[in-house]
């Protein structure tokens, strides 16, 4: 489909991988909204795409418009090639886990994996030796007679990966499975749905409104605020090239600084924040002179010191006052004030783990970034 690019591996060793799902200016228009709007992708065989967005944003609609849930109020959407309006769910080749796992609580974790290949009426020996296999590869072997429960919250979930796919299907699908276990579990699950895709190559579209998630997980990730598709790339260049500040303000800790376009002249951008000027570089397409722009500046671009003399040779270096101190653990926060920011905070984290809690509240210090790390998005 002309200017859509396919998401995911396209070619191995030379052969061309095909294309598993399209999705074609799909809609679904409510009364008073569209929660999905236009959104077009082509995802190839084999790749792990993730739809990420905050609450609302549309991806449960566009999840359920792909397993047959919910008809597109306009657009197609493609499953290996064919067209799948007329085709119910059940007749779709794709497994799913969503938030609530729907398990069968009484029954032991075969009967539960056993589940979609008795529907299917796979023979009893197949249906064996699928389920003693697909428990093996979800790290469950020897735990088949016990009750779901019986099971930890990790086994449980491990149980629903099991099921999604003990009868092959060609896409996975996962709607926030992950998102009511507590962070370490969540962590570990998020490593071993990995796994479990890698080992089998199959095709699956995850949803999440974790950007951590998202990037840890995918081959691809589409960012989607309400029902549109912000952004479509792999993980480190939307991380890296947010498209727009709603991107750039959803995933990482962004700082925005609103100022005013003093001069543009290809990469390079000088932008006017209260009385300072700064360099910077367009975030996406040219901005004008005299126009008005938010720049994008990354928490982690920032650095922080006691001297302007410490951070000679970044471009930009101001003094200003820390507001506050939050101690994360792994890293420190602040918040400091800049007045030739027009008294604007900027949240920084700390770098140096020699100078950890090395500022306290109070405490003048110098902030400095370099110009291609302050990205200009006209307003
Ligand atoms: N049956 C419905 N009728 C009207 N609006 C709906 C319906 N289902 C979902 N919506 C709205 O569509 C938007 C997208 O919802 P959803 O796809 O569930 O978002 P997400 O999964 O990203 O949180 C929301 O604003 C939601 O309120
Ligand atoms: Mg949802």
């Amino acid at each position: 489909m002309a200017g859509v690019a396919v998401l995911g591996r396209t070619t191995v060793r030379e052969a061309a991988v095909p294309v598993a799902v399209s999705v074609r200016h799909v809609e679904m228009a409510y009364p008073d909204l569209k929660a999905v709007d236009d959104v077009s992708f082509e995802l190839s065989e084999g790749a792990f795409l993730t739809i990420l967005g905050p609450s609302g944003s549309g991806k449960t609609t566009l999840l359920r418009m792909i397993a047959g849930f919910q008809t597109p109020t306009a657009g197609d959407i493609l499953i290996a090639g064919e067209a799948v309006r007329a085709v119910p769910p059940w007749r779709r080749s794709i497994g799913m886990v969503f938030q609530r796992l729907a398990l069968f609580p009484h029954l032991t974790a075969a009967a539960n994996v056993a589940f979609p290949l008795r529907m299917r009426r796979f023979d009893a020996r197949t249906i064996h030796e699928r389920v003693e296999r697909y428990l093996e590869l979800v790290r469950l072997g020897g735990l088949g007679g016990r009750r779901i429960n019986e099971l930890s919250g990790g086994q449980q979930q491990r149980v629903a990966i099991a099921r999604a796919l003990v009868f092959e299907p060609d896409l996975l699908l996962l709607d926030e499975p992950l998102a009511s276990l507590d962070r370490k579990l969540r962590e570990e699950m998020q490593l071993e749905f990995r796994r479990i895709q890698r080992e089998l190559g199959v095709t699956t579209i995850n949803v999440t409104h974790d950007q951590r998630e998202a990037l840890i997980m995918s081959d691809e990730i589409i960012v989607m605020d309400k029902g549109r598709v912000q952004q479509m790339g792999a993980p480190a260049a939307t991380y890296r090239t947010p498209a727009n500040p709603f991107v750039a303000g959803f995933i990482g800790v962004t700082n925005f600084l609103a100022g005013t376009v003093r001069a543009s002249d290809g990469d390079a951008v000088m932008l006017a924040v209260g009385d300072t000027e700064m360099a910077g570089r367009p975030g996406a397409g040219p901005v004008a002179a005299g126009a008005g722009a938010d720049a994008a500046l990354r928490a982690e671009q920032i650095r922080i010191a006691a001297s302007a003399e410490a951070l000679a040779g970044l471009a930009t270096v101001l003094e200003g006052v820390v507001a506050d101190v939050i101690f994360e653990g792994e890293r420190v926060v602040y918040e400091v004030k800049l007045d030739p920011l027009g008294g604007m905070t900027l949240r920084v984290f700390d770098h140096d783990p020699q100078e950890h809690a090395g500022f306290a509240a109070g405490a003048r210090v110098f902030l400095g970034w370099n110009p291609r790390d302050l990205l200009v998005f006209a307003r």
